[in-house]
């Protein structure tokens, strides 16, 4: 078994962009920037922002956060997203999810520029994103992809179990390893919670590659996996004792994996530094 690292995979990559973006800074460009919206102080979503700064740092890109208050409406919101999409100084902008119950997730969404849209929920990026023409694609799903092939693991021809249907991991990924470009042409089954358990239980059982994304700590146990499989495992989970895990129940599968990722140090990480990419492709988009 070996560790798909999604640290030293990140730091590459990201030491990549800081050496793109010195060089522009060094030809007279402003920095790229990112701008991020957080409503409220939801726990897991003040340390998510808290590392895409962190990362912004790292990338020599100017990384701003912006806090609402948990009441504010959903016109504000709104307003606050329009300002920003007229402000040329801006390169790509994220609103940190999930928001208040009184707010529409996807009318906030779909208020944002698609030019501006780094993390690629927009109708018109996911739509191009499906169609196999140049995106932002979603960063974690983006970022799954950067990591599979930094280590050089096969895709094409393989068989891709998705576990969750979301629309920021598990479907995008599904579209991403299924399509004919990029690392993909995989052979690709999206299940959900609707998915009957034998039927779920026959598929991850002959994948070559599994990726879950449904947020249950210890989700996926040593019997739902094949020897040697490639597992992917997108949870960040908090338990009561302060330990953070994935969806996967790592020790019993870790010895049957041909690779896996840890939670923290995998996928998690990859997210940022897609979104990183993402914003240097907003950014050189301005340019050019
Ligand atoms: N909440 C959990 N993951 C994400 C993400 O990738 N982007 C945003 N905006 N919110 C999230």
């Amino acid at each position: 078994m070996e560790l798909l690292d999604g640290k030293k995979c990140a730091e590459s990559l990201v030491a990549d962009i800081s050496r793109k973006v010195a060089g522009y800074i060094g030809s007279g460009l402003r920095k790229p920037h990112m701008t991020i919206i957080l409503v409220g102080t939801h726990a897991p979503s003040e340390s998510y922002v808290k590392s895409k700064i962190a990362s912004c740092g790292r990338a020599g890109f100017e990384g701003n956060l912006i806090r609402l208050s948990e009441t504010v409406t959903e016109q504000e919101l709104l307003a606050k997203i329009s300002d920003i999409n007229n402000d040329p100084s801006t390169d790509g902008v994220i609103v940190q999810l999930p928001l208040p119950p009184h707010i529409n997730e996807q009318n906030v969404i779909n208020a944002i520029a698609p030019e501006k849209d780094i993390d690629g929920f927009h109708p018109t990026n996911f739509g191009r994103m499906a169609l196999g023409q140049k995106a932002f694609r979603p960063a974690t799903a983006y970022g799954i992809c950067k990591l599979l092939q930094f280590y050089d693991i096969p895709i094409k021809g393989k068989h891709c179990v998705v576990i969750g249907r979301s629309n920021i991991v598990g479907k995008p990924i599904s579209i991403m390893l299924a399509n004919d470009f990029d690392i993909g042409n995989a052979t690709v089954t999206l299940t959900h919670i609707e998915t009957p358990r034998q039927l779920l239980l026959d598929e991850t059982r002959r994948a070559d590659i599994v990726i879950v994304a449904v947020g249950i700590p210890g989700f996926v146990s040593e019997d739902m996996v094949k020897e040697g499989v490639v597992l992917i495992d997108v949870g960040i989970n908090r338990l009561e004792n302060g330990k953070l895990v994935g969806d996967v129940d790592f020790a019993a599968v870790a010895p049957k994996c041909s690779w896996i990722t840890p939670v923290p140090g995998g996928v998690g990480r990859m997210t940022v530094a897609a979104l990183m990419i993402n914003t240097l492709m907003a950014y050189e988009n301005n340019f050019n």
